[in-house]
């Protein structure tokens, strides 16, 4: 019943999501983990104590070990998952956490993504173009990259290795992607290193943040800083640029350019639209103690694999979940739940709804020629690199 690797899962995963909702809700699969499919179970497994993050990390720890036996050393990567605070558990988690809200400071931002959104528009002269290549999928890197404060000819690159970064957080990594991940990981900390004491850097939240934890009475180590911006970089990345291309192909195919066109602001829409198709699919969790849960007994040291995108579509909480209503206001678990709550929702939000807003108002109609093609290889983060599109 559980079988996320499979491509017709990963292009459409709903099915198997149904079944084991029906069936299994509760899953024990053969690989060892439990998989979770109801929304309040979900909701309840990320607000509990019982459980941590970090299940993957403890796995890459595994296979750095393994790999050093045969003489492949991949101790980078561990440099830089180090400080993920995805991978921490309070009080690391609450410290590093605490460091980043406290001090980013959101003023700009908007006008930042308008600029960027601007100039990717003003590039397409060609009634024909791929939505991805050419607009979503630049988006979001040439954004944080400003954010940050980076030279903005470096997004490119960036870009491509938060897409190896990313797979960091897949449910399973073999131990030949270990070594692709690792070679992105040494590539991300000497880039970062560099730029903690580059004085010719523009202001930005990376200037701003080595700034303030100069003063700080409990500095982060350059190591903790190297990681905070490396997943900053990978968080908004890969997520940033499913929604943006999932989100298009649902308004060009469930025929809804007309009726948001008209709408002055779509934030209640967009919301519908992170339910109906989660860029976050699956989040991992490790059980802490002993635990029941509906009748299963969960050991500690469980692995827990909650399935976001079946939560999103559960009957028991949306109505006619397979249907896009754009007024729902649907309380969806996209962002997740709890103290590992994205820290980014508001900034996926702000480039999304500019996105799809000046889009739909310079490309009248779009229709889609092919596509989408080329999906990520893994249901984890769920989306795909193609969609061919006209004007008109
Ligand atoms: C549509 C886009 C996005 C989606 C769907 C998304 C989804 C998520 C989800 C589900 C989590 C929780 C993970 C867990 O509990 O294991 C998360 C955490 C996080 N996200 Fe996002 N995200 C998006 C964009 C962003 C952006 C733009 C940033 C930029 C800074 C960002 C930064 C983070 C960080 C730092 C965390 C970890 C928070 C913590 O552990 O306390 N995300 N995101």
């Amino acid at each position: 019943m559980w079988n996320p690797l499979d491509q017709n899962n990963i292009h459409n995963p709903y099915p198997m999501y149904d079944l084991l909702r029906k069936e299994a809700p509760i899953y024990k699969a053969q690989t060892g983990e439990w998989i979770f499919t109801r929304y309040e179970d979900v909701k309840h497994v990320l607000t509990s104590k019982n459980y941590g993050g970090g299940n993957r990390k403890d796995w890459i720890e595994r296979g750095v070990e393994y790999l050093a036996q045969k003489d492949i050393d991949i101790s980078h990567i561990v440099e830089a998952m180090n400080s993920f605070i995805l991978q921490l558990d309070p009080p690391s988690h609450t410290k590093i956490r605490r460091f980043v809200t406290d001090n980013w400071d959101k003023n700009g931002v908007e006008d930042i993504i308008q600029n960027n959104v601007n100039t990717l528009i003003n590039n397409i002269t060609t009634p024909e173009f791929d939505l991805v290549t050419e607009f979503t999928a630049k988006l979001p890197s040439m954004t944080t990259a400003k954010i940050m404060g980076l030279p903005i000819a470096d997004h490119a690159y960036l870009h491509d290795l938060a897409t190896e970064m990313i797979k960091a957080l897949d449910l399973y990594v073999s131990l030949k992607e270990l070594v692709v991940l690792n070679d992105a990981s040494k590539k991300f900390v000497t880039y970062f290193r560099d730029k903690l004491t580059d004085n010719s850097l523009s202001e930005g939240l990376l200037k701003h943040l080595v700034s303030v934890n100069k003063h700080a009475e409990e500095p982060l180590t350059d190591n903790e800083l190297i990681s905070v911006f490396i997943f900053l970089f990978v968080a908004s990345e890969e997520t940033s640029v499913s929604f943006l291309g999932m989100s298009f192909y649902n308004i060009i195919t469930h025929d809804l350019q007309s009726e948001l066109i008209v709408r002055e602001n779509i934030s209640l829409e967009l919301e519908e639209l992170l339910r109906f198709n989660s860029p976050v699919q699956l989040l991992g969790r490790i059980a802490l103690e002993d635990t029941i849960i509906d009748n299963h007994r969960i050991k500690k040291g469980d692995t827990l694999t909650l399935c976001i995108g079946a939560a999103n579509r559960d009957p028991a909480v949306f109505e006619s979940p397979n249907e896009i209503q754009l007024d729902r206001n649907p309380k969806h678990l996209t962002f997740g739940k709890g103290i590992h709550y994205c820290l980014g929702d508001w900034l996926a939000k702000y480039v999304s709804e500019i996105a799809i807003r000046e889009c739909l108002l310079k490309f009248n109609n779009l229709t889609i020629i092919e596509g989408p093609t080329d999906w990520y290889n893994n249901l984890a983060i769920r989306g795909f690199r193609s969609l061919k599109v006209r004007v008109g």
